[in-house]
């Protein structure tokens, strides 16, 4: 076997961070090669830089043997290096295959050859099991989908070496497995994967070599069958790995949450989004919504939080909210871990004490009276990056220059601040790491002793299950099953989600 990519002493610094110091790593051809270390260790950093998206400061890069200067992703494409990132980079109103080939366009004369590339795309996708409808507009597709269109993407301008930036924090396990497919598959053809997750037990099925990076540093690499999990977070961290479990009934008399027949119906008039839901949440409660992306969990979400209009009704502490706006609701004690972290939770090219005010506008110790209290503010917020363990400079730091999980970290910090009675939690330790984890799920479980009742969505089923008092799974919109976490497998869940149960 050949080494396809080489990385020689990478380092990389942003004002006030070292990113990198000191990053190796050597990936031969034909092998899946995973890339681990903690939330900010400098693992997307380092990809970005092997694909042309920021330069080092110092280091080399070889490809194939020989010393490579990337300007751009151009570069990188050129010399056949592609990377699905950590968050999509589609164009939403474009089909399938235009977004495929857009860039790469086959030109016959003067007009793009479509039919051939076609031909091409699906040839592609039918040799890895990557399956697509090539004539949907990408904006009406889920997330797996989305994931193997920017597969094809890379694979149609004829990369050999493919980076992948946590693939699966977005995946169901079903889409997990038919990932892991593709990439046996392109791993056979000879080309060389680069895969990062947080996801230790996966890591180990996949890879053959992982490399842990520690504080920008490489400090292992060991072949995948030499290491348990345990062992990996232990090189990571230092720590063990945390379970998510929750102890005993807190569950209290006061039903924080009801819904009635909560319907939402599409503006054409087909199905349903989500069909007569109906549950009561206790306080000192979590209950679990279980389903495979896009069977009316989102919609479910955002009926609780007012951001969309439904029928039926919701009441919070025995009143009804119907009428209430989002921020009214927000006001009465609702918190929201929204799912999109970069849209919904953040405004990336603002500090984060900025973002600390981002829906407490009206709360303290955000303000005083009718007056911002800019001091209190920061001073808060340095207290939810010490308590959260946020990884960045100060308060005065761009939402931007936080790494995936560290911003995840601060979103929870910040809903977690106001004790609210009810949260929505939609994937709330996505992207973050083990240790990061553990302390996400003993906060929940704190606030849950303490009263506070939980909705938690999540496609981590080992999470759902033992986070959550009761399991509720949505299938097409509907609630289809309700289960007892303590008898349910993951197995058992995943065959549920899908309708198979
Ligand atoms: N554009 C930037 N400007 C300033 N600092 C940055 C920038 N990008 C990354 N950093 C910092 O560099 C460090 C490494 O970040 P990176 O995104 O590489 O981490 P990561 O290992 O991918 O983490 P995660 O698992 O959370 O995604 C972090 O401290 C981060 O805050
Ligand atoms: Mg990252």
């Amino acid at each position: 076997m050949s080494v396809a990519v080489e990385l020689r002493h990478i380092s990389k610094r942003f004002p006030g961070v070292i990113a990198n110091k000191d990053v190796s790593m050597s990936v031969e051809t034909g092998t899946v090669h995973a890339l681990v270390g903690e939330n900010g260790a400098g693992k997307s950093t380092v990809m970005k830089i092997l694909y042309g998206m920021q330069r080092p400061d110092s280091g080399e890069i070889l490809v194939n043997g020989s010393a490579v200067h990337f300007k751009n992703p151009n570069d990188a494409i050129e010399a056949s290096i592609g990377m699905v990132h950590q968050h999509f980079m589609l164009a939403d109103n474009f089909t399938v295959l235009e977004n495929i080939i857009l860039g790469s366009e086959p030109k016959k004369g003067i007009t793009i050859d479509f039919v051939a590339a076609r031909a091409k795309v699906m040839a592609m996708a039918a040799q890895y099991g990557l399956e697509i409808d090539p004539d949907i507009l990408v904006e009406e597709l889920g997330v797996g989908p989305r994931q193997r269109v920017e597969i094809l993407k890379v694979l149609y301008r004829g990369a050999r070496i493919l980076i992948f930036d946590e693939p699966t924090a977005v995946l169901v396990p079903q889409e997990v497995d038919d990932l892991f497919k593709a990439l046996e598959g392109l791993r056979s053809e000879g080309m060389a994967i680069i895969f990062i997750s947080h996801k230790l037990d996966e890591v180990l099925r996949v890879a053959d070599y992982v490399t842990v990076i520690r504080a920008g540093s490489t400090v292992a690499e060991v072949k995948s069958k030499d290491v348990t999990a345990r062992q990996l977070a232990e090189l990571m961290v230092g720590s063990e790995l945390p379970q998510p479990t929750t102890h005993g009934v807190t569950r209290r008399e006061q039903v924080t949450l009801a819904l009635n027949n909560v319907t939402i119906a599409t503006s054409t008039g087909s199905r349903d989004l989500i069909s007569h839901i109906s549950f009561e949440l206790h306080a000192g409660e979590v209950v679990g919504i279980a389903g495979v992306e896009g069977n009316g969990q989102a919609e479910l979400v955002e009926a609780i939080l007012g951001l969309r209009e439904y029928t039926g009704s919701i009441s919070f502490n025995n009143a009804s909210i119907d009428h209430l706006s989002v921020a009214d609701r927000h006001d009465l004690g609702i918190g929201f871990i929204p799912e999109d972290r970069q849209r919904q939770g953040l405004m990336m090219n603002s500090p984060l004490w900025e973002n600390r005010i981002l829906g407490h506008q009206r709360s303290k110790p955000v303000m005083r009276g009718f007056i911002l209290d800019k001091n209190a503010t920061i001073a808060d917020t340095a207290r939810i990056m010490e308590e959260f363990d946020v990884r960045a400079p100060g308060p005065h730091t761009l939402a931007t220059a936080l790494s995936g999980g560290n911003q995840q970290k601060f979103i929870v910090g910040r809903e977690m601040s106001k004790a609210p009675a009810l949260l929505v939690a939609s994937h709330p330790t996505r992207g973050v790491d083990v240790g990061a984890q553990g302390a996400i799920w003993e906060e929940l479980r704190q606030a849950r002793e303490k009263g506070m009742a939980i909705v938690l969505i999540s496609a981590d089923l080992e999470e759902l299950i033992g986070m959550s008092d009761r399991l509720l799974v949505m299938l097409r919109g509907v609630v289809t099953a309700e289960l007892d976490p303590a008898k349910t497998t993951p197995e058992q869940l995943g065959s549920a989600m899908t309708g198979a149960a």
